[in-house]
């Protein structure tokens, strides 16, 4: 026998009819019926017979009429959004200030809201079921980087990770090779560099202190995080703690030139882009020349001898430029040579541009949130740590409050790159939402972990949140700083240790204090979302607190 549903709020020549063998239970008829109208999430059927809701099997086959389905117990229904003005869209209610505009857009609109701009629609969520979905990589989302996409200004079909889409096999092999490098074991091998960069910054910070200048801090945790990557990824020096003032070297100075023009120019839409002229012309020459710059420092890299087994090439590679080169899977397979730049350009990028974001963030936290500072140098001495000690995994995981006070740095200072995901198909998804086939959605990622329904009180600093059981119990989607899934980031643990390694250090060194008394701007042009005007000095510490008494 056969039952004809149709979806409530839908139009009705959309029924279809579906065939009900003896076998079927309820769970494999939402299952059915799910498939037939691309529904997300079969569990979150019911069906409405005669107005009422019916959860019984029999009495379901026995209706004559067609069936409604409702989702979540709602009709399906587009998402709303704003109007918008004719031709820019939603321009005006989004930009300048996206955050706190998303988070207006948000309360007004609810969990998923859409705004177009210049013709392209994009749909926003800080709901973590539907981000769940999202996120999958099923048949009905993926990263697909078309016009709509926040990356369709910097797609890159050979670059394999993060500029690539995900059906391609470009991705795969690039994701293949790229996942070993970011190993535990290599993460140890990482860390000297780290340390050893960090302790190049002492006599910087010890000169700037000296000649009681103040100095921002974006700028100073862009030259550590590029120093850092730079030396481990395509070996260069940026000499960016030669002397107290030295400049930004000129390749990370094209990269993050390159970041605020994609940001500026994906805002206005994907015919923007086109433009022969103005920023969307510096956008294509500022890609250009990243590539050369970058192009130049692999070519002078340090390149070792002969092949090397996939799974120990990171601990045995002289750089990431050399683990690409020579690292070779169990098939005798290498990476491609055309994706070996593009993907080392994606990895010097996301390296730094987003850890310096963090960085800064972490230190605003220091000098802003009462007694964190303090708490952090105490557990640092309660644990030991003197000037000389191994900055080892085992060392660092036994920072509990630091690692609590890196988490919620990360939620509430989101420094998040916007990551989007694309419908394979028209789907519905959680509380009846429908999407056509193409739509962009965006989690946003500080508006999730502002959601004032996962998170109590989300807009105070609380480092001691992570050990409730309120935040333990939390949905796998609400906290997300590094997405989720298997387009997330591949360095996660890399850069977790790496910040926890610089804390220390520098915690254990100076005291930072902020100099100024302004309200602290984020860029809004700009990728990531970084401080702007933050200035700081340090003092360098002569004495520490004494170990903390324990009862035994
Ligand atoms: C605070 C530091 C970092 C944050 C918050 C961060 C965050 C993210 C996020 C949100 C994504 C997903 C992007 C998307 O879906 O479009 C991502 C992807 C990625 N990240 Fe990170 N990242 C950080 C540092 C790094 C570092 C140091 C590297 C070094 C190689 C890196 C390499 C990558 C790569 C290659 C991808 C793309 C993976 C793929 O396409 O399959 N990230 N990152």
């Amino acid at each position: 026998m056969s039952c004809v549903f149709f979806l409530v709020g839908d139009l009705p020549s959309k029924q279809v009819s579906i065939s009900l063998p003896p076998s079927i239970n309820f769970r494999s008829l939402k299952q059915a019926v799910s498939e037939k109208f691309s529904i997300i999430d079969p569990s979150a059927l019911s069906f409405l017979t005669g107005g009422t809701v019916c959860d019984n099997l029999a009495s379901l086959k026995q209706f004559p009429k067609p069936i409604g389905v409702l989702v979540n117990g709602r009709a399906v229904s587009d998402p709303p959004g704003p109007r918008g003005l004719p031709f820019i869209g939603s321009h005006c209610e989004v930009y300048p200030d996206h955050i706190g505009n998303h988070e207006r857009l948000f309360q007004i609109y609810g969990p998923i809201f859409k705004t177009t701009i210049m013709g392209r629609t994009v749909y926003h969520t800080n709901e973590p079921e539907i981000v769940a979905h999202v996120f999958k990589e099923t048949a009905f989302f993926t990263k697909e980087i078309n016009e709509a996409h926040p990356l369709y200004g910097v797609k890159s079909p050979h670059a394999g990770v993060f500029l690539t889409d995900t059906h391609t096999d470009v991705w795969k092999e690039a994701h293949k090779f790229m996942v070993p490098a970011f190993g535990p074991r290599a993460i140890d091998k990482y860390s000297t560099v780290v340390v050893a960069t960090a302790r190049k910054t002492f006599p910087v910070f010890d000169k700037l202190e000296e000649e009681n200048l103040a100095w921002n801090v974006y700028d100073y945790m862009l030259k550590l995080a590029s120093q850092i990557v730079g030396e481990l990824f395509i070996d260069a020096d940026f000499g960016h703690f030669e002397k107290f003032d030295s400049p930004i070297h000129d390749t990370v100075a094209a990269i993050f030139r390159l970041l605020g023009l994609n940001k500026k120019v994906t805002s206005w839409g994907d015919w923007y882009t086109w433009l022969p002229f103005g920023d969307p012309k510096r956008l294509r020459d500022t890609w250009h020349d990243v590539g050369s710059r970058v192009g130049k420092h692999i070519a002078v890299a340090s390149i070792g001898e002969g092949d090397i087994p996939l799974q120990e090439a990171a601990l045995k590679a002289k750089n990431l430029t050399d683990y690409f080169i020579r690292a070779t899977d169990n098939k005798g397979n290498k990476m491609s040579a055309e994706s070996r730049r593009p993907a080392l350009i994606v990895a010097v990028t996301a390296g730094f541009v987003t850890t310096s974001a963090l960085l800064s963030w972490l230190l605003f936290g220091l000098v802003t949130y009462d007694g964190c500072q303090s708490i952090i140098l105490q557990e640092l001495v309660d644990n030991g740590m003197t000037e000389e000690t191994e900055m080892t995994g085992e060392f660092i995981g036994k920072l509990s409050f630091l690692d609590k006070f890196v988490k919620e740095t990360q939620r509430h200072h989101t420094t998040s790159f916007q990551p989007a995901r694309t419908a394979r198909t028209d789907l519905i998804l959680p509380n009846g939402f429908r999407l056509p086939k193409g739509a962009v959605v965006i989690p946003e990622v500080h508006h999730l972990h502002h959601n004032s329904q996962i998170w109590e009180n989300p807009t105070r600093f609380d480092p001691e949140r992570w050990d409730t059981e309120q935040v333990k119990s939390r949905h796998r989607a609400s906290y997300i700083p590094f997405a989720m899934g298997p387009r997330m980031c591949i360095a996660m643990n890399f850069v977790t240790r790496e910040v926890k390694i610089l804390l220390a250090q520098l915690v254990y060194r100076y005291e930072f204090i902020r100099h100024g008394t302004n309200t602290i701007e984020y860029d809004p042009m700009f990728q990531t979302i970084r401080p702007r005007n933050l200035y700081m000095r340090t003092r360098k510490r002569v004495s520490w607190p004494s170990l903390t008494k324990t009862d035994s």
